[in-house]
């Protein structure tokens, strides 16, 4: 049985004081969860995260990185970095970076390499705009962003990755998949794992559902056959929240 991941990904939110605060707040309320529990945080805020997260069962995970180990690359920082400090988690081509910051496939699965080359654990984002939506190409979109951002990633690797499936047009809007499509092209993702690595590999693979999940809805995404958690956004801003998901 593959465990549930429940991820907060708290985007350009919270300073080190507040950060702090939650994850005491947040300790006691998940202490008792079997879900794996992971928080993506600014790097401003890793170090206190990181230690104000020992000896506790949340995870602490970035935002980005890049894919050199060094050089001049004026403002960025490696997964060499990251893993320097005890980081175990990242996000690798969430969709504001993919438009905002012009990450392509390619750009992700060269970030994808170094993470795990360098032992961290990549959350991958994937997912389609609102107008492949409309065309009706959700699928071969999306199968095909896993097909690049996977390219060269041995099969050994892929218990590692996290896969995480966010349409683009249900971020922040407090739209969301309806459950069976969700779950479809969850398993869409799962079948094209398959067909590259085999189905030891998919069935092992964690695929996460993102886009506007709260409490309320969170339940039924959580109970779907192939998603396997969540990766959340605004509702990972407040303990008391990102604790109901965690633990529903
Ligand atoms: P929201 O949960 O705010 O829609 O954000 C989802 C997301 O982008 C998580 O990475």
């Amino acid at each position: 049985m593959r465990k549930k991941v429940i991820a907060g990904n708290w985007k350009m939110n919270m300073l080190p004081n507040e950060a702090i605060d939650f994850i005491d707040k947040l300790t006691p309320l998940v202490k008792d969860t079997q879900n794996e529990v992971i928080l993506c945080v600014p790097y401003t805020d890793l170090f206190y995260a990181l230690l104000t997260a020992q000896n506790t069962n949340i995870k602490i995970g970035a935002q980005n990185v890049h894919w050199e180990e060094s050089g001049a690359y004026t403002g960025e920082i490696s997964a060499k970095m990251l893993k320097s400090i005890g980081v175990e988690y990242v996000i690798i081509g969430h969709s504001e970076r993919r438009k905002n910051f012009f990450e392509t496939d390619e750009i992700v699965n060269k970030k994808v390499k170094a993470a795990l080359a360098n032992g961290l654990k990549p959350i991958i984002c994937v997912g389609e705009t609102i107008e492949q939506k409309e065309a009706g190409v959700t699928k071969k979109v999306v199968t095909e962003q896993v097909k690049k951002v996977l390219d060269e990633i041995k099969e050994e690797q892929i218990e590692n990755i996290i896969i995480a499936y966010e349409p683009i047009w249900a971020i922040g809007s407090g739209k969301t998949a309806t459950i069976k499509d969700a779950n479809d092209i969850t398993k869409e993702i799962r079948d094209e794992i398959c067909k590259i690595y085999g189905q030891k590999a998919s069935k092992r693979v964690i695929i996460q559902y993102g886009g506007s999940v709260k409490p309320e809805n969170c339940k039924e995404y959580l109970n779907a056959s192939d998603i396997d958690g969540a990766l959340v956004g605004g509702a990972s801003l407040n303990p008391e929240i990102f604790a109901e998901i965690v633990n529903n």
